[in-house]
């Protein structure tokens, strides 16, 4: 029995939603295939050269295997083929894809005898291995589809949200962002005063994604604890949520734990612009960058 599945790209936090807020889109996106093996086995083959490693215990496909097969206490184990387009350390959910990737595909094959929750939980295991954080903001849209509320990892609830008909631009500059140091650096405690602001926003968001209200929305994707910290690892990073705005673009900010920054916009055209400036903004100070348009998927 084998398996073929296209696994999207996320975009956690969605700005003020720190480790709960999450969305898929539908570029760039993973290949994976999956075989259920007679022998207990579980071999990793990758189509492109990011020296991840093949290895099932320091592999974040790999160890979601592990751990399903273990819970599940099967006698089988799993060949997978890794065909990557989500770049490692870019901050679009490349560690999440995998992982999430690997829980759906050896659940299908198995007969779907776990639930969503349970494939997300084991789909954990993966970002804990890449990050040190057993967080879901990834895993839960990459899972679920469209936008994602985490509001709680453990126990797992999960909430699907009625996402927009949004369009996505997204830059990947090459530099290098850690999620383990971006989330070093992070202040552990905040002013309440902060507090108050941050949690306006992430409900505001929230009624402005379920009432389709995009302004709303655009007034709701404002950080003050997260992005003042780490916006300071991302070149340029004001430089383009200022010409982004001046562009149309609804709002926007750092994804996930970065180096890539996303703006949302109402329209395609306008995402292309957006996409056409970003790019720009990096070749103009000789950093390489990839750039993608998408729709929430
Ligand atoms: N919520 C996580 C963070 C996502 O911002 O650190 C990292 O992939």
């Amino acid at each position: 029995k084998n398996i073929k599945i296209k696994v999207p790209a996320t975009i956690a936090n969605l700005v003020c939603g720190f480790d709960i807020l999450g969305m898929a889109i539908n570029e760039p996106y993973d290949k994976m295939e999956v075989k259920l093996l007679k022998t207990s086995d579980i071999i990793i083959h990758h189509t492109d050269d990011f020296g991840l490693p093949v290895e099932a215990s320091k592999n974040v496909a790999g160890i979601v295997l592990m751990k399903i097969q273990e819970h599940l206490n099967i006698k089988n184990g799993f060949e997978l083929t890794i065909h990557k387009h989500i770049k490692p350390g870019s901050g679009l959910g490349s560690s999440a894809a995998s992982a999430a990737g690997a829980a759906f595909a050896a659940n299908a094959l198995l007969g779907n005898i776990l639930t969503k929750e349970e494939v997300v939980h084991f789909a954990m295991f993966g970002e804990e291995l890449a990050s040190g954080v057993r967080h879901a903001d990834n895993i839960a849209p990459c899972i679920y589809g469209g936008i994602t509320l985490v509001k709680s990892s453990d126990p797992i609830d999960i909430i699907s949200l009625n996402a927009p008909a949004l369009f996505v631009a997204a830059v990947h500059p090459q530099v290098e962002v850690k999620t383990s140091d971006a989330r070093q650096i992070l202040k552990k405690n905040i002013q309440l005063k902060d507090a108050i602001t941050q949690w306006g926003n992430i409900a505001g968001l929230i009624a402005g994604i379920e009432k389709n209200d995009l302004s709303l929305i655009g007034r709701s994707l404002n950080d003050v604890i997260v992005e003042p910290v780490r916006s300071i690892l991302i070149p340029e990073f004001e430089t383009i949520k200022r010409k982004s705005l001046e562009l149309g673009a609804l709002g926007g900010g750092i994804s996930g734990s970065g180096p890539s920054i996303f703006m949302l916009a109402e329209k395609k055209e306008t995402a292309q612009k957006l996409a056409h400036m970003m790019k720009s903004v990096y070749d103009q100070i000789d950093i390489d960058s990839f750039v993608y348009v998408s729709d929430v998927n």
